[in-house]
């Protein structure tokens, strides 16, 4: 059945009841991850327990450094909204889930970033020291490239940081508007003993990454082309350039090239917001990339994500060998509501990324670390979902909870075929919605939902037969007025018969990660439920195409909260370190 295609569809559906947002009181009042205390505060239904979540932040530079995992991120230390005079957070961690935080690595000190430190990334350097590239904020809003090195590199938590005297290192080229130029990528190092870096930019409105190559990484000099660059695409933001090996799931260093790797552009577009790749060969002597697969689109590109994802970094963590990619997830709530509650942003859980086996898109997966804080389980093994029908999961925290399911469908020939005018997953999915009976479908998960569902957000598939493999997905929200209510939605291409058709659902109180087949979709929505709140959530299965699926195994299990930035004494400190 090659030409039939599965699709994940994620709906987000959440009733209002009359009131608008939330009397919440402002930011010395925040719960779950920020306090020691277990305890969850009903004035802060929509606080995270197992995402990184301060008060505001915007992804930078994450990196492995001696065993220590950095997050270095953009924090506004005056409040819940952005601000362009922002500093250089800093937290550390063991395993990517618990955090301590740090006194900030950077502010703005330098006629190169008086105005702002922004976005970066870490290259580790051959002697084994970060370096980091930043962006910095000079005079009337230019952005200039600028060099950051730990003080003492013996100390593993990495406190302090100088930076060059050399800054800037890299300033507008004369063509490009001097406030479009931005997020140094971490460098990689050719075989010729030359590093090589991308830097976000756009000409007119073609969106591009500028190469600048350097022997001592003081020194840059621009190549006369850019690396990539597609016409009406806007800014390219955060740009990544990373060796996905093709026959193993194993992450490979950022300087690797050779024979069994392919090489992948991620840019984030700020036109849409959405993060996208494009597969490609690259040859490190000529500095050419060549396009395979996917492409930077506005509308239809290959994306890491196709809910709410934006600002995406990655590394190499050479502890396990495994590349990881992190992004920030936005609030869907206006700016109002994110000063009354006193934050935004989180970043979502940490991804291991690699290619596809058919080659032509990555596949994620949250990291294993993420299942020490599974408690109770509930198991259920086969059971049918009749037409119509949804049954809950009892027996765990439905607001904050991992669930595992994995469906069977026998009957695929049965289909709907959808014209082949259908190619946008989003469009497709915001009218074909988890109430709009199809013959197989939509079936999966109803997730953050009242006893009477009067709200809920479903994530779920709907099958589709198609010439071509098109699938899609989608999230549809109906929250307070001034929410952003996307719906969202992916094709996902499956071999029903050769595949399991699986969906995994990390849900936290106020976002809602999925994975669909293995991580071959994904897909994050934020969520502001007005009844389905901590323990007045419920979880469900439901089925309400015309034909009967199978749920072939489900788990779900109960989530821990992680300790999150905690000021925690130093004696807890060492044995959180240890343990
Ligand atoms: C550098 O860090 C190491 C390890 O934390 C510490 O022992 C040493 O005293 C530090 N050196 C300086 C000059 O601060
Ligand atoms: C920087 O590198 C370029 C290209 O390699 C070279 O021409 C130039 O002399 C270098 N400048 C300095 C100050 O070292
Ligand atoms: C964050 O989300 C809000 C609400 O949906 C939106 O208005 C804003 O543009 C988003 N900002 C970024 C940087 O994604």
């Amino acid at each position: 059945m090659a030409n039939s295609c599965v699709s994940l569809v994620l709906l987000l559906f959440t009733l209002l009841l009359g009131h608008g947002f939330f009397q919440l009181e402002a930011s010395q009042n925040i719960c779950r991850n920020i306090h020691t205390s277990q305890q969850t505060c009903s004035d802060q239904p929509y606080r995270t327990s197992y995402h990184f979540q301060p008060l505001m932040n915007w992804m930078n530079a994450p990196m492995i450094y001696k065993g220590i995992y950095h997050l270095f991120y953009q924090y506004n230390p005056q409040g819940a909204v952005w601000d362009p005079s922002i500093v250089w957070a800093h937290s550390t961690s063991t395993d990517l889930i618990n955090w301590i935080p740090h006194d900030p690595a950077m502010y703005p000190s330098q006629r190169s970033d008086i105005n702002g430190c922004w976005s970066g990334s870490a290259t580790i350097l051959p002697g084994g020291e970060p370096a980091i590239l930043y962006t910095g904020i000079a005079s009337e809003n230019t952005q200039v490239q600028n060099l950051v090195l730990p003080k003492n590199s013996s100390d593993p938590y990495l406190l302090e940081w100088v930076k060059s005297a050399e800054n800037p290192l890299m300033e507008p080229p004369e063509n490009v508007d001097p406030s479009s130029f931005r997020d140094p990528s971490t460098a990689w190092l050719g075989p010729d003993g030359t590093w090589r870096v991308v830097i976000g930019s756009e000409l007119q409105d073609k969106g591009l990454v500028f190469l600048y190559r350097s022997k001592d990484f003081v020194n840059w000099t621009r190549a006369e082309q850019p690396l990539h660059s597609v016409e009406g695409t806007g800014i390219w933001e955060c740009p990544d350039f990373f060796p996905v090996s093709t026959d193993s799931l194993i992450g490979i260093d950022t300087s690797k090239t050779g024979p069994n790797i392919k090489h992948v552009i991620k840019a984030s577009l700020f036109d849409t917001k959405f993060d996208c790749y494009i597969i490609g060969t690259y040859d490190v002597t000529t500095d050419k990339f060549i396009p395979e697969a996917g492409s930077i689109d506005k509308v239809s590109g290959l994306r890491y994500d196709y809910g709410k994802f934006y600002a995406s970094k990655l590394f190499f963590d050479s502890a396990k060998n495994r590349r990881i990619l992190w992004a920030w997830i936005n609030e869907s709530s206006s700016e109002a509501d994110d000063i009354k509650k006193g934050w935004s942003g989180l970043q979502a859980i940490p991804r291991s990324l690699w290619l596809d086996k058919s080659g032509k898109q990555l596949v994620q997966w949250p990291i294993a670390e993420i299942e020490m804080l599974r408690g109770h389980q509930v198991e259920w093994s086969s059971k049918f979902l009749e037409e119509g029908s949804v049954l809950e999961v009892t027996g765990i925290t439905a607001a904050q909870a991992d669930v595992e399911i994995s469906f069977e469908i026998t009957e695929f020939e049965k289909a709907e075929v959808l014209d082949s005018s259908w190619t946008n997953p989003q469009l497709l999915c915001s009218q074909l919605g988890a109430s709009v009976k199809g013959a197989i479908g939509p079936f999966g998960l109803l997730v953050l939902a009242s006893k009477d569902l009067q709200e809920y957000t479903a994530v779920f598939f709907r099958n589709i037969q198609r010439p071509e493999q098109i699938c899609s997905a989608h999230v549809q929200s109906s929250l307070h007025a001034d929410n952003d209510k996307a719906t969202y939605g992916a094709f996902l291409d499956v071999d029903p018969v050769h595949e399991k058709l699986s969906l995994r659902s990390l849900i936290d109180h106020s976002i809602v990660e999925s994975f669909g087949a293995g991580g071959k979709a994904c897909i994050t929505a934020r969520v502001y439920p007005t009844l389905a709140i901590d323990e007045e959530a419920h979880l469900y299965a439901f089925n309400y195409g015309n034909e009967k699926v199978k749920i072939t195994s489900l788990s779900a299990w109960s989530m821990k909260q992680a300790r999150i930035n905690e000021i925690i004494q130093q004696e807890d400190q060492h044995t959180l370190m240890d343990s």
